[in-house]
Parts: C-alpha cells; structure tokens; sequence
C-alpha cells in the first residue's frame, strides 16, 4: 500500500478495464484506499460492486462498435476531471485452453480484441489527456508472453504483443512524462482459471493473491521498471524462457502445461497427456 500512496500522489484519475473481478478489482480497491481523491472509473461487463464513487461504463471489449462509443464517453469523462496525473489500467483479458481453434474459433478472435485491441485503441483514444497530464499506463500481461505455449497459443501470443507493444511505447512516451508498464503476472487466485477452462486445483502453492501482484506494480511502478514479474519463481521462469531457443521454450511450456494439471490440456497438445495451468 506504501508504494500505492507514494504513486499516485498528484493523480487525479484513473480508468480501470476488467476491474469487475479479480486483479482489476484489486487495482481498483487499491486506489481508492491509496488516494480517495483519484476520481475512478471502470470499463467491464459486469460492475464491480464497489462503492457509486467508482463510475462504471458498462461495454463488452470484444465488440468493436462498443468499443468506438465507450471509449469516446470516457475521454470525455477523463476530459471533465478537473486536474491532477492519469493512470490507465489496461487489465481486461481473458484466455482459452485447447488445440486450435477449440473450444470455439470465436473466442480466439475475441480474445485478440479483448486482449490486444481493446488496449491499443484505449490507449490510443485517451493518449492526448495522458500526455497533457503526465501520468503512468499498466498493460496488464502474462508470464505467458515469454514463450509460445502449445494449448494456450493465441492467449500467450496475446501476451507477447502487450509485452512487445508496451517496452516500445514506453520509449515513445517516456519524453512525455508517461511511464509505461508491462505487468506480467503468473499463476495468480482469480477467476481467470475457470474462465480459460481449468478444472480448478490451479489455485496451487505457487500461484499468488491478487493483492501481491496489485502492490508489485505499484512498486515497480516507483522504480520505474518497463516489465515487471511478481514474484522470484515467476521472474527466474521469464528470465530463463526468453533465452530458450523458441521452439525448446514451446516444448517446455507444453510439459508445464500438461504437469501442472487441467481437463482441457490433455486435448490440448499433439502430444496429449493431461494437465494445464493457469497462465
Ligand atoms: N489469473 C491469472 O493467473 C493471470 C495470470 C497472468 C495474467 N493474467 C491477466 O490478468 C488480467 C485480469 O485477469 P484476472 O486474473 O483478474 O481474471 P478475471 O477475474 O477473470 O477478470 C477478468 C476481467 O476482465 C474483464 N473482461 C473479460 N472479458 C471482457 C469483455 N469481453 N469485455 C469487458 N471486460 C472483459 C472481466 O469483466 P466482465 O466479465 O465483467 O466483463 C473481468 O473484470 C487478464 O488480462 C489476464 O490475462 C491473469
């Protein structure tokens, strides 16, 4: 919480995807209790069942005409904030687990427009009020970004866009006063396992709370890191896929996967087997 309060001293908003549940709502809380004076607002299908304080814009990302008109209604929700820096929370994600295309070809291209196009046209949407005010963007990513993951290949590459996408603009807009972040999660307690079809038991030691991963960014956020990895394991994890060959890096990823235990991985390699894990 230290870190949440010494952040976001000077902000004055922040807009929140995917703040309905899990680590998005974690961030949300966060804010709140960091600073009651940042005026919040939320971008789900579902409200997040907080207090009327947070403003709620209720859209499904994966349709590109919603899209185009919520994300007007929010610039110009942001444009009426009186003053202060701007955080942008792009959280919202989802992930599917099987051979490709299943479960279903539709999901993967609404995984691509929750994923990656609801973040680049939102950003892209609010960034002359980011760089009027100065201010920070968290792209939520995934320790699945750093490697191709058989069983779950459109959601890891997904992944290694938001990472990719974000150093780059990092770059851009650093002269700006924007600092960019790719957060990259592992294994962590929210309803992402059970969206994605995993049986359940992925809840395991290694996986953490939302409120490590939430307090990980705000750390990292200080110290101006571009990619941040909660957790040693997580981070030993990524450091070590990134200097695999891709193809050995996919072959282990296939075994975690399979190790690691779920209904839907079993089918989800050409090597079969059984297993999944949360990403
Ligand atoms: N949990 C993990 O193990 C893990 C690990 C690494 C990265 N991540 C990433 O962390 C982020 C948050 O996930 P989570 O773990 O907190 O999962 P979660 O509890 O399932 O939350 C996902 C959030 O995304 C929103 N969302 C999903 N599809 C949407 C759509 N079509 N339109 C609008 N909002 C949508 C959901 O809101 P509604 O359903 O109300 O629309 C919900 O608020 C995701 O980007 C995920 O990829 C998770």
């Amino acid at each position: 919480m230290q870190a949440a309060v010494a952040m976001l001293s000077g902000f004055g908003l922040a807009v929140v995807t995917g703040g309905s549940s899990g680590i998005g709502k974690r961030f949300l809380t966060t804010i709140r209790e960091a600073n009651p004076k940042v005026r919040v607002c939320n971008l789900s299908r579902e409200k997040p069942g907080l207090s009327d304080d947070v403003v709620h814009f209720p859209c499904d990302l994966a349709d590109a005409a919603v899209r185009g008109s919520v994300f007007a209604d929010v610039a110009a929700w942001a444009a009426s904030v009186d003053a202060g820096r701007m955080l942008l929370i792009n959280n919202a994600g989802f992930g599917t687990i099987g051979p490709f295309p299943e479960p279903k070809m539709r999901q993967h291209g609404e995984m691509i427009a929750v994923n990656i196009a609801a973040m680049v046209e939102l950003t892209g949407t609010l960034l002359p009020e980011l760089r009027r005010r100065g201010g920070a963007i968290v792209n939520v990513a995934s320790t699945a970004a750093f490697q191709p993951m058989p069983g779950m290949q459109t959601y890891a590459a997904t992944k290694a866009f938001v990472v990719s996408w974000s150093v780059a603009l990092a770059h851009e807009l650093a002269p700006a006063g924007v600092q960019l972040q790719a957060l990259c999660p592992g294994p962590t307690r929210t309803d992402f396992g059970r969206r994605a079809g995993f049986d359940g038991h992925v809840s395991s030691a290694l996986a953490h709370d939302v409120d490590r991963v939430v307090e990980t960014s705000f750390r990292a956020l200080r110290r101006g890191r571009v990619v941040a990895v909660p957790g040693v394991i997580n981070g030993v994890g990524a450091w070590l896929a990134r200097r695999l060959p891709l193809r050995l890096a996919a072959v282990v990823a296939e075994r975690t996967l399979r190790r690691t235990g779920s209904r839907g991985a079993g089918a989800a390699t050409a090597a079969g087997g059984k297993g999944g894990a949360d990403a």
